[in-house]
Parts: C-alpha cells; sequence; structure tokens
C-alpha cells in the first residue's frame, strides 16, 4: 500500500516528466530569415550545418526516404518525428505520441532511408506527424531530431529488438571503433565577434580548429533513476554560479544527494531560454535598474542597453556567458516591447523536474557560450566498444572582454555607457523578487514527496517494523513478567507519536515531505 501511492504517482507524472525537449516561447509568426552562413568545408571530415533562426531555435537537415527536412536538433530528446510525405516510407503497424512543454507530437511509426552527416541507415524508425501546429514550428521547419540518450525514446520504447531505436544509436552502432560522440557549435545573431561563421554538428569528430575539446575535464553524466527522465545533465561546481556583481550565488539543489550549493544541469539545446532556479534568475535580474517581472511569460524584462556579466563553473573552469545571451532583443520573445527579455528564466513550475532528476535546463542561451561535446558512452548498447559512462565536455568559446566590446558596438551604437549610475547595479538589499508561478508550489511539494518516496518506504516499514517487534516483545513480556509490563509497553507506545509523524506524508504531503527530509540526507542512495 505504502509505495503504491508514490510509484502511482511517478507513473502519472511521466509524461511531464518527458517534456524537456521543447523550443518554449517560440512564436508563430514567421520572422525575417535569419542570414544563412556558408558551412565551412572541413576536410576528410562531414558535418551537419546548424542554421540559426533568431537565436530560439536550430536546424539541420536531414534526408529521409530522399527527400531533404529541415528539422530542429534537439538534445533534450531522442526521438525522430517529420511532417509532410515521404517516399517509400513503411509503416511499422504502431503509433506513438511525445509530449513537450508545449503541445505534442503524434502520428504512425514508420521506417524509411535516413542521411544524416554522411552516415546512412535504411530502415531508420520515426513518427510520420500528420499535424504539428500545436507544437508552434518556425515556417520552414518540417520535424524535429531529438539527439538525447536512446534511453528516453519513446519510438524505441515501443520495440523489444533494435528497430526503434534513435537515429544517434543506429549510427553509433554500425562503427564498434568510432567514438560515440556528437559536438555542437552554436552561432549567435547579430554577433560579429564570433571567431566562426557557421554553427555545426559532427558525429564521432571533433570541429576542426576545436580539438582541444578532447582535453577539457570530462564532466560525468548524472545518470537518474528513471530512465525514461535521462537527459544529458551534469553537476555544476559547489557555488558554481557567477552572479552580476561578481559574486557566487548561494544555491541549493532540489535533487537528492546533491549537496555543497552543487545544482544539476540538464543541456538542452531544444530548449530556447535557459531554465534556472526561480532564486538564480531573480539574483540576475532583479538589481538591474528598472528591471520588471513580466508574469504572462513568466520572464524578467531589462531595458536593452544594461550591461550583464554572469558566469558558470563545471569541472573547475569558468565559463562566462556573452551579454547578449542575457539581455535578449530576439524579435521572437520581444515582439516589439520597449523592454528586452531576460531570457535565464524561472524554471517555475513548466519545465520543472516533478521527479527531482534535476534544478536546471541550459537551452540555447547558455550553449552558444560553449563548443559542448556529447559522449554517449554506455547508452548506446549495442555499442560492444564502448562501456565508459557517458560524459559532456565544454570548451569556453566566449570571452569575457569581447563579448563586452560587442555589446557596446551593437546595443550602445559603440559608446560604452555601462559604467553610467543609471546601469549599475542597485544594492543587493533592494534586489526585486518575482513571484511564485501558479502551480508552483504545488509542483514543489510533489517533487518533494516524489524525490523521497523511496525514503518514505523505507522509514514506513522499519516503523511497522518496530512496530511488530514491540508488539511481539510486550505479548512475550507480559506472559513471563507481569510486573514489567506497564514499562515496556510505555516504551512502545513512546515510539508510535514519532511512527505517526513518518506516515503523515502519505495523507499530509506538506509536513510529511518535512519530516521525512532529514532522513533524506542520512539515508542517502
Ligand atoms: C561524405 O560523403 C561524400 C559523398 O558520398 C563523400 O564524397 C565523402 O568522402 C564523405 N565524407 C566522409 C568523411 O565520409
Ligand atoms: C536545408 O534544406 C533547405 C530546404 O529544405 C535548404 O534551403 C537549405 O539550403 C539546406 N541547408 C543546408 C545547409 O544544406
Ligand atoms: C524486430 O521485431 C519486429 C517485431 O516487433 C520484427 O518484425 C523485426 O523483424 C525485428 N527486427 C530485427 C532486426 O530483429
Ligand atoms: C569506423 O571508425 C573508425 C574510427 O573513426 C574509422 O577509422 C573507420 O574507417 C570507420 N569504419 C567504417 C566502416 O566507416
Ligand atoms: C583551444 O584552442 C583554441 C584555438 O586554438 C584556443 O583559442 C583556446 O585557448 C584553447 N582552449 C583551451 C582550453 O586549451
Ligand atoms: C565579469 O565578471 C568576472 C567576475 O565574475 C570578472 O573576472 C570579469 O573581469 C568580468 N568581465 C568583464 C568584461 O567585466
Ligand atoms: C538582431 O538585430 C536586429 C536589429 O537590431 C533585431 O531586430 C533582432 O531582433 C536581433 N536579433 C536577435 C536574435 O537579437
Amino acid at each position: 500500500m505504502l509505495p503504491l501511492i508514490p510509484l502511482g504517482l511517478v507513473l502519472a507524472v511521466l509524461d511531464v516528466v518527458c517534456a524537456i525537449h521543447v523550443p518554449i516561447h517560440v512564436t508563430r509568426k514567421p520572422g525575417a530569415a535569419s542570414p544563412r552562413k556558408r558551412a565551412r568545408t572541413l576536410e576528410g571530415r562531414a558535418s551537419v550545418a546548424v542554421n540559426d533562426v533568431r537565436d530560439v531555435e536550430y536546424t539541420g537537415n536531414i534526408t529521409l526516404g530522399g527527400t531533404a527536412k529541415t528539422v530542429l536538433l534537439d538534445t533534450g530528446s531522442a526521438d525522430l518525428w517529420v511532417v509532410g510525405s515521404v517516399p517509400g516510407t513503411k509503416d511499422l503497424g504502431k503509433s506513438a505520441t511525445i509530449s513537450y512543454a508545449i503541445g505534442s507530437a503524434s502520428g504512425d511509426i514508420n521506417a524509411a532511408s535516413f542521411q544524416f552527416d554522411n552516415f546512412t541507415v535504411d530502415d531508420q524508425a520515426y513518427i510520420l506527424v500528420q499535424d504539428a501546429s500545436n507544437i508552434g514550428l518556425n515556417d520552414g521547419i518540417q520535424g524535429l531530431m531529438g539527439l538525447g540518450p536512446n534511453s528516453n525514446s519513446v519510438v524505441a520504447s515501443k520495440f523489444k529488438n533494435l528497430t526503434g531505436a534513435s537515429p544517434l544509436s543506429r549510427i553509433f552502432s554500425q562503427n564498434k571503433t568510432s567514438s560515440n560522440y556528437i559536438s555542437l557549435l552554436l552561432t549567435r545573431e547579430n554577433n560579429t565577434g564570433d571567431a566562426f561563421t557557421s554553427g555545426q554538428l559532427t558525429i564521432s569528430s571533433p570541429v576542426p580548429g576545436y580539438e582541444n575539446i578532447t582535453s577539457q575535464p570530462k564532466l560525468s553524466v548524472d545518470k537518474v533513476k528513471l530512465s525514461a527522465d535521462q537527459h544529458f545533465q551534469v553537476l555544476t561546481d559547489s557555488n558554481g554560479i557567477i552572479g552580476p556583481d561578481g559574486n557566487a550565488l548561494d544555491v541549493s539543489s532540489i535533487v537528492p544527494g546533491v549537496h555543497d550549493g552543487k545544482l544539476v544541469a540538464v543541456f538542452d539545446s531544444g530548449f530556447s531560454l535557459p531554465q534556472v532556479p526561480r532564486k538564480v534568475s531573480d539574483a540576475i535580474y532583479g538589481r538591474v535598474q528598472g528591471a520588471k517581472y513580466d508574469t504572462d511569460n513568466e520572464w524578467w524584462t531589462i531595458p536593452c542597453d544594461q550591461y550583464l556579466n554572469i558566469s558558470f563553473k563545471f569541472g573547475g573552469v569558468t565559463y562566462p556567458i556573452h551579454p547578449l545571451d542575457l539581455n535578449s532583443d530576439s524579435s521572437d520573445l520581444r515582439a516589439g516591447a520597449t523592454n528586452c527579455v531576460g531570457p535565464f528564466q524561472p524554471i517555475g513550475s513548466g519545465a520543472f523536474s516533478i521527479i527531482g532528476d534535476y534544478d536546471m535546463i541550459l537551452g540555447m542561451g547558455f550553449l552558444r557560450n560553449t563548443y559542448s561535446l556529447f559522449d554517449f558512452g554506455d547508452f548506446v548498447s549495442t555499442s560492444s566498444n564502448d562501456r565508459s559512462d557517458p560524459f559532456v565536455q565544454l570548451l569556453p568559446i566566449t570571452d569575457p572582454s569581447t563579448a563586452k566590446a560587442d555589446f557596446v558596438r551593437v546595443r550602445l551604437g559603440g559608446t560604452d555607457t555601462t559604467s553610467s549610475s543609471s546601469k549599475t547595479l542597485l544594492p543587493a538589499s533592494q534586489q526585486s523578487h518575482s513571484p511564485l508561478a501558479p502551480g508552483e508550489r504545488s509542483a514543489q511539494l510533489k517533487e518533494r514527496i516524489l524525490s523521497h518516496w523511496y525514503l518514505i518506504l523505507i522509514g514506513a516499514i522499519a516503523i511497522v517494523a518496530l512496530a511488530l517487534g514491540c508488539g511481539v516483545w510486550c505479548c512475550c513480556c507480559r506472559g513471563r513478567r507481569r510486573g514489567g509490563a506497564r514499562a515496556v509497553g510505555f516504551r512502545g507506545v513512546s515510539v508510535l507519536p514519532g511512527a505517526r509523524g513518518a506516515y503523515k506524508p502519505l495523507h499530509d504531503p506538506a509536513t510529511g515531505a518535512m519530516h521525512m527530509a532529514p532522513m533524506g540526507v542520512s539515508g542517502r542512495v
């Protein structure tokens, strides 16, 4: 009985949990086409050109059934789906639905010949979607390609063999000697300071000129309890977010077992706006003069000429964030409003991890600042040669002073006014705080229960065992020495109020979660 309640809840929230793949706040309106930059020709290697759609979507081309399709490139999910027709496609007789934070894609699972970055798979499974209008893709985008761990694939879960495996799993399993990794280099619109002109995605080889990514620290991928919620996620360093005043932000993780001011960060190229704990978003924007929190969009708005400087730390390396990524003028977000948008958005209730697997989702606004390598290691079960743990390597590509000069040129018309009195941060005591989103408190509550359910279970079993043990002991004692029965009985009873407290979570989640929290610390898994 006891475990069933939380387990049932776990199952019930699975849909929500799988919802991390999404470009959010992407409008449907077709904006001006972004300048398409030519891919650099790579000697002896192939790569996929990655196109930047106004800094809120990154796309690449695949070939399916012989026709080219432009798809979103999404490290936060693992399935391929397209709309439109696919010549020579074969219906595999099953259907699937993938729920995203916004909308869902559903249709029949098909297989067709597939080409990507010089790799060919003869019978790649994908979902042929009839109507994707609820996802709000920008014009010219015909689907989505998930680049995340296969265990998260909805299509793969429908088959007992390799038939449904994700595109990358199929590609990696073709060559058992090559490394199972992809790398991603993203461009930023309006930023001529970048040393590269084209975004690129590579498979099993680094982008030329960026080979030293392979000597960056290997950040272990945090393996989660529920494989359907597995993403490329790693721990930040302790207090690994440096705020705009140069001081480390004081943060704590919601993930059981993660302490010392570290946070669990998911890297998701399908999420436009980085989703950070509310406290972090408030610390970045709440001291900016003229900052206002927009409760409709659930983001901060700030003057477009406000320079900000923050950085993240992973594996002892500092990753500065470009000021243009901290203050967005993208027409998809701003839509004519006076002020610009603070893209580091409170994770609120929408993308919040209800089963407590991660603290934040570092989307495009973060990933533009790193050249990123995602190594699948033993996530690819069919690859006999790689039994190592999956990891992520990040090469910092934003130089803070070049980035500041970019900002001055793009936003300030070339005159550095970043230290004028109207642009200095307010004292910490005058920081504004954003209000909780609707549903945020109850989401936090569910998270505390779900991420501690096994401790609640262990506690409850211990208490039942204790109660039974006491009962048996009392009976025995009563039978043997009448005189001592009272005292023993009393002692037995005195244990029970504590026991009832521990049962409470199931009837009264709020207090229960709090009762169990301390056990979380000692009963670590
Ligand atoms: C990629 O494919 C093209 C055409 O099939 C071929 O000429 C080229 O050598 C291939 N490159 C690699 C790295 O395999
Ligand atoms: C991708 O395909 C679109 C048409 O679907 C084409 O306009 C574009 O040039 C292609 N991009 C690359 C890099 O090949
Ligand atoms: C995988 O299983 C399906 C039935 O679900 C079967 O039709 C197919 O031939 C199998 N494929 C392989 C490669 O074993
Ligand atoms: C497999 O990968 C290795 C290492 O990248 C490469 O040398 C070899 O040519 C590849 N084999 C095939 C069949 O593509
Ligand atoms: C990696 O190589 C690039 C280009 O040569 C260089 O600018 C950068 O400093 C190097 N980074 C590291 C961490 O070695
Ligand atoms: C940004 O802040 C860091 C401290 O967090 C500082 O070392 C760096 O000089 C700042 N960059 C600029 C361009 O002011
Ligand atoms: C690039 O600059 C133009 C002109 O200022 C602006 O309209 C557009 O929104 C900018 N793009 C981004 C992604 O900020």
